[in-house]
C-alpha cells in the first residue's frame, strides 16, 4: 500500500470497526483460492496474488485464442467482445460462445455501453453461437432490454455484489430474486408469455433513435 494512502486507510478502519474486526477473524485479505496449488507453497493471499499477476499475460492477442483452442476441446467461451469484426473472429478461430462485456468498465473507462453494441454484434453472429451478455444490469427490465436485442443469457456482476456488501449470501439471494420478481412483472407488463418469446418486437423506436 503506498504510503500516501495510510491516512485514508486508517480513517476508513476508525469508521468501520466492526467490518475490521470481521476481516481480521476471518484472516485477512481474500484468497484467490483456486491458484493456491499453483503457488509453489506460498499460500498466503499476497503469495497467491504474486502467482497469479505472474502468471496472467498483461496482453492476450488472437494467436493465444486459436492455441486454447487448439489445447482444449471442451466448449470454449470469449469474454469481452464490443465489436461484430472481433465476434466473427472468435467464431471463425472456433469459439463456442461469446460474451459481450467491457467488464463492468473497471478497466477501461469510456468503453462503449455493452447493450449500445450489442445488436451489432448479434446480426454478425447470425446464430452461429451463442451471444452472452453482462454490463450495467441493475433491475428485471434490463435483462428484458438484453434478451429482447438478442442476448441469449444475461449475467450479473454489481448487482449480487451489492447484496453480498449489504447481506453477506442471504443478500445476494435477495438481489437475484428481485431481479427474477422484476423480470415476471415486466413480462405480464409488456403481454410476454415467457422469455423464450422475446424479441426486437418489443423494444419501441424512440423518436431520438430516429434521430440518430
Ligand atoms: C470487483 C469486480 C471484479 C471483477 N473482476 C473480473 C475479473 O477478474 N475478470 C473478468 O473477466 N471480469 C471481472 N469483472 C467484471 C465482471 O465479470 C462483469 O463483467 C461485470 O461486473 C458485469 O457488469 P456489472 O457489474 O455492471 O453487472 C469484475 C467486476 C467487478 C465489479
Amino acid at each position: 500500500m503506498p504510503l500516501r494512502s495510510l491516512p485514508y486507510v486508517l480513517w476508513e478502519m476508525i469508521k468501520h470497526p466492526v467490518w475490521c474486526v470481521e476481516f481480521a477473524l476471518q484472516g485477512g485479505p481474500a484468497k484467490l483460492e483456486s491458484w493456491e496449488r499453483y503457488a509453489n507453497g506460498d499460500s498466503s493471499a499476497a503469495g497467491i496474488a504474486r502467482t497469479h499477476s505472474a502468471e496472467v499475460p498483461s496482453v492476450q492477442t488472437w494467436r493465444d485464442l486459436e492455441r486454447l483452442r487448439t489445447l482444449w476441446p471442451g466448449s470454449l467461451i470469449v469474454k469481452g467482445l464490443l465489436h461484430p469484426d472481433d465476434a466473427t473472429q472468435a467464431i471463425s478461430l472456433g469459439v463456442d460462445g461469446i460474451t459481450v462485456s467491457n467488464h463492468g468498465a473497471v478497466k477501461l473507462d469510456s468503453l462503449p455501453a455493452t447493450i449500445d453494441v450489442l445488436q451489432g454484434i448479434v446480426s454478425a453472429v447470425d446464430r452461429r453461437i451463442p451471444v452472452l451478455f453482462d454490463g450495467g444490469i441493475r433491475c428485471g427490465t434490463h435483462v428484458i432490454i438484453a434478451l429482447c436485442l438478442g442476448a441469449q443469457f444475461c449475467f450479473v456482476g454489481r448487482a449480487a455484489l451489492y447484496g453480498v456488501s449489504a447481506a453477506g449470501r442471504a443478500g445476494a439471494d435477495r438481489a437475484l430474486q428481485i431481479l427474477r420478481d422484476e423480470i415476471s412483472h415486466t413480462l405480464a407488463m409488456i403481454g410476454c408469455p415467457s422469455i423464450s418469446h422475446l424479441g426486437p418486437q418489443f423494444i419501441a423506436e424512440t423518436a431520438s433513435d430516429l434521430l440518430a
